[in-house]
């Protein structure tokens, strides 16, 4: 059987080994970082847009770090890879990047030295992007203030380190291709289609993935994970509780509340906080392409009147969370009335808790919707109660089947 075994795998590994080595992807020359005055100001100022559109500044910047000087880690289910230096410092960033060099790294994925990189680095939407765009991200990116900091090494196990297995991930699972413009669409959603589908990557949190962690083509959007939260269903049947409008998907998208749909969080925040900052024909063309995919959700079952639960738990609740949900609150201080809650009718309790947890925390200088996590105010056991009780009081749908493991999970991933 050892020997067996060893008959099939020692050939397989040999060819993989010849095959990444024949296929490695040549170097391309380093050059001199160019200068500002080789750049239009037109094509800069279209690359600081594209950049807030693909949300570069989100992956490519630590905590407290530099703009674009890379060390944010996406985690992925296999371990965390970090966003490198992509400012125009020739030795940690890529200063010495010709355009080629940049435009082969978003479309195809592989670094200015014939690496292959990881995609996390998100190149499989990225590739769909036109010539003209990527010249403006690279004129935009070339003209940041050049910051010397080394990339962090990746927090991966051993095979999954050496990057010509990527060769073998990218046969299996990517696509180089540009966006294909539809001729009979209005030009509007197309736009929000290119938006959707290339710079603005949604897919990669909204799509659920297969088992090599490639996004299921035949779920595009349908719903998928990131970073400890649910990204709901925004293509197909809506998780929404309230069918989106293309009024109420404009102010969402743009980092706004919505009453009846509430505010994004978690991960979605940064995505709406990028969004309002370019023109607002950004996020209409969005929602515009989202209203030609999605159907509203079936009508939900009423809850039940009175739901059985012990007073403490009902005495939290009305101390603590319902003065800001019972559409009386004004300004920040608002949230959706919990029945409209796509975290209160998901499928489980995963973003429930994680707004308890972590709340809402406008970005820096806006003046957004805010509600404090409760995290450190909690036990388990008393989340856990609260989290059922409103999934009771709000909701017809059954109990969450996970809410103590969800609540296990949150604590983790909130523990230092
Ligand atoms: C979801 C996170 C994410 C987003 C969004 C993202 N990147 Fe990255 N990017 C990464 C990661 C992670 C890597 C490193 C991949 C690796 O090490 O293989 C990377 C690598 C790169 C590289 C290769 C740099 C090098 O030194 O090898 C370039 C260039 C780059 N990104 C540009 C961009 C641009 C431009 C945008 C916005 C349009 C962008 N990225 C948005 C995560 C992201
Ligand atoms: C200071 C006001 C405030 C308090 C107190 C507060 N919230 Fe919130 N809550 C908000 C705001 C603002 C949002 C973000 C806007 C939104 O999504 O509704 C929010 C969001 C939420 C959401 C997500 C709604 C969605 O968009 O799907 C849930 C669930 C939630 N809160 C539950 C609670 C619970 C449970 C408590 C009590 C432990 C609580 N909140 C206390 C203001 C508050
Ligand atoms: C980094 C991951 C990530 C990316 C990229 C992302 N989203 Fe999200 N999105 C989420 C998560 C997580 C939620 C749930 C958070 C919440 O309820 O506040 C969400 C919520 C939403 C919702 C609300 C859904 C509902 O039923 O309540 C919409 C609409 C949405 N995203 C649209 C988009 C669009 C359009 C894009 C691309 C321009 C996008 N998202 C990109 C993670 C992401």
């Amino acid at each position: 059987m050892r020997f067996l075994l060893a008959a099939i795998l020692v050939p397989l590994v040999l060819v993989a080994g010849f095959l990444a080595y024949a296929l490695s992807p040549r170097e391309i020359e380093a050059i001199a970082p160019p200068a500002r005055v080789s750049f239009s100001p037109v094509a800069i100022e279209r690359g600081q847009r594209l950049a807030l559109l693909g949300n570069c500044n989100v992956c490519h910047t630590a905590e407290g770090g530099r703009p674009y000087s890379g060390g944010y880690g996406v985690e992925t289910p296999f371990g965390t890879i970090y966003g490198t230096n992509i400012t125009p410092e020739p030795e940690t960033g890529i200063g010495a990047w010709s355009l080629e060099a940049f435009d082969r790294s978003m479309r195809e994925g592989i670094d200015r030295e014939g690496r292959h990189l990881y995609p996390a680095f998100p190149y499989d939407h990225f590739t769909k992007i036109s010539d003209g765009d990527v010249a403006a991200l690279y004129a935009f990116l070339m003209t940041r203030e050049p910051v010397r900091e080394a990339a962090r090494a990746n927090d991966l196990p051993f095979p999954l380190r050496f990057r010509p297995l990527l060769a073998g991930w990218k046969l299996l699972a990517f696509r180089e291709g540009r966006f294909e413009p539809d001729a009979a669409a209005d030009a509007e959603v197309d736009y929000g289609r290119y938006l959707v589908e290339g710079l603005g990557h949604c897919g990669a949190c909204h799509t659920p993935r297969n088992l090599i962690q490639a996004e299921r083509r035949d779920a595009a959007l349908r719903g998928g994970v990131s970073a400890g939260w649910t990204a709901p269903a925004i293509a197909g049947e809506a998780a929404a509780a309230v069918p989106w409008t293309q009024a109420s998907l404009e102010t969402y998208l743009s980092d706004g509340f919505d009453p009846d749909h509430g505010a994004g969080a978690g991960p979605m925040q940064p995505v709406g906080v990028n969004l309002a900052r370019t023109p607002s024909e950004d996020a209409r063309a969005v929602a515009a392409y989202l209203m030609t995919v999605l159907q509203p959700r079936p009508a939900l079952p009423p809850p039940l009147a009175d739901p059985a639960a012990d007073p403490a738990t009902i005495a939290l609740f009305e101390g603590a969370c319902l003065f800001c949900h019972d559409g009386a609150a004004s300004g920040g201080a608002r949230g959706v009335t919990l029945d409209r809650s796509t975290a209160v009718q998901a499928e489980d309790a995963t973003n429930l808790v994680n707004f308890l947890f972590h709340g809402r925390q406008p970005a820096a200088g806006s003046a957004g919707s805010h509600m404090p996590g409760f995290a450190a105010a909690l036990t388990n056991d008393q989340a856990e109660a609260l989290v059922a009780y409103v999934r009771a009081r709000y909701s017809g749908l059954p109990p969450f089947p996970d809410t103590a493991e969800a609540v296990r999970a949150a604590r983790r991933a909130s523990a230092p």
